[in-house]
C-alpha cells in the first residue's frame, strides 16, 4: 500500500502537548500491565501505539478516558491533570473522543437514529443537532445508508458511523483503537483519509494504536512502541522502523514501510 500521509510535522513547540502522560502505573491484581509509561500527544498530531496483543494499549485509552484510574502518574490534558475527572467530564470538558475497537453504536437503531440519540446527550439546540446530524451523514457519505439499522451496515460503514458519532461532540483529542482491524484494504485506505482530513481540517489531535505497523505508520506523524509497559521506541516512521531497538523488540529484520 502507498504511503498515504503527504507530510508529516516533526517538531513541535514546547508548551504545546494536547496530551501528556507521565509515569504511569497500573496494575490488574499482581500482574503489571503499564510501569511508569511516559506518551505525549502534541496539538494537531497523528501518533500512532504500536505493540503486540495484550501489551496494554486499549488500556492506556480507558486511563486516558478514565473508565480506569491508574495506580499512580498522571494524564494532563493542556496542562491540566485530569485524573480526577469522571468519564463525562473528560469527554464535554476536555474534548476527549472516543472510537472503541468494536461496538460503539446502537445496533438495532438505523444511522440517522444512532446520530439522533448521541447529539441528544450533546447538542441542546434542535435546529444546531439537525444541522451536525447532516452535516456528518453528509461528509461520511452515510446519506444512502440514513434508515438502515446500523447492525446492517458493512464492517467500513460501521467504523465511519462510529467515527462520526464522536465527532458530534468536537472532540479536540480523538483515540481511536484499532480502526483499522478486520477491514479489507480500499476501506483501510478510505479510513486512512478520514482520519488525515480530521488533523487537516478539524486540528484534531488523534492517537491510534494497531498490532499490525504498516497500515497505521503510513497515517502518522510518528509512532510509540510499547513494550513490558513502556514506551521503549518512538519517532516518525521511517526513524522507527530503524531504530535497533524497536527492531529487536517488535519490527524484525525484515519489516519495510511499503
Ligand atoms: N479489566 C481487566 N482486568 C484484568 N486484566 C485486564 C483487564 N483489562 C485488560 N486486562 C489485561 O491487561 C493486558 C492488556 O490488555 P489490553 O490493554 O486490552 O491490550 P491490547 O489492547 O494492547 O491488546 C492483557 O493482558 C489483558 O488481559
Ligand atoms: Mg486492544
Amino acid at each position: 500500500m502507498s504511503n498515504i500521509k503527504k507530510f508529516r510535522v516533526i517538531s513541535y513547540k514546547k508548551g504545546h502537548e494536547a496530551l501528556e502522560i507521565q509515569n504511569l502505573s497500573l496494575k490488574f491484581g499482581n500482574m503489571t500491565i503499564l510501569d511508569n509509561l511516559n506518551l505525549k500527544l502534541n496539538s494537531g498530531q497523528i501518533l500512532g501505539l504500536l505493540g503486540p496483543n495484550g501489551v496494554g494499549k486499549t488500556t492506556i485509552f480507558n486511563l486516558i478516558i478514565g473508565l480506569i484510574k491508574p495506580n499512580s502518574g498522571s494524564i494532563k490534558i493542556n496542562s491540566q491533570i485530569v485524573n480526577q475527572f469522571p468519564i463525562y467530564e473528560r469527554a464535554l470538558r476536555f474534548r476527549i473522543g472516543f472510537v472503541p475497537q468494536s461496538g460503539g453504536f446502537f445496533h438495532d437503531l438505523t444511522v440517522y437514529e444512532n446520530f439522533k440519540a448521541v447529539s441528544e446527550i450533546n447538542i441542546k439546540d434542535k435546529n444546531l443537532r439537525e444541522e451536525k446530524i447532516s452535516s456528518l451523514i453528509s461528509k461520511f457519505e452515510l446519506s444512502n445508508f440514513k434508515n438502515i439499522k446500523a447492525n446492517l451496515l458493512s464492517g467500513g460503514q460501521k467504523k465511519k458511523l462510529v467515527i462520526a458519532l464522536a465527532l458530534i461532540s468536537d472532540p479536540k483529542i480523538l483515540l481511536l483503537d484499532e480502526p483499522f482491524a478486520a477491514l479489507d484494504v480500499m476501506t483501510i485506505k478510505m479510513l486512512q483519509s478520514i482520519i488525515i482530513d480530521l488533523q487537516s481540517t478539524k486540528g484534531i489531535s488523534i492517537i491510534l494504536c494497531d498490532h499490525q505497523a504498516r497500515d497505521l505508520l503510513n497515517c502518522v506523524d510518528s509512532a510509540a512502541i510499547i513494550s513490558n509497559g513502556k514506551v521503549i521506541a518512538s519517532g516518525t516512521p521511517s526513524n522507527l522502523t530503524q531504530n535497533i531497538v524497536a527492531k529487536n523488540a517488535y519490527f524484525g529484520d525484515s519489516f519495510k514501510l511499503i
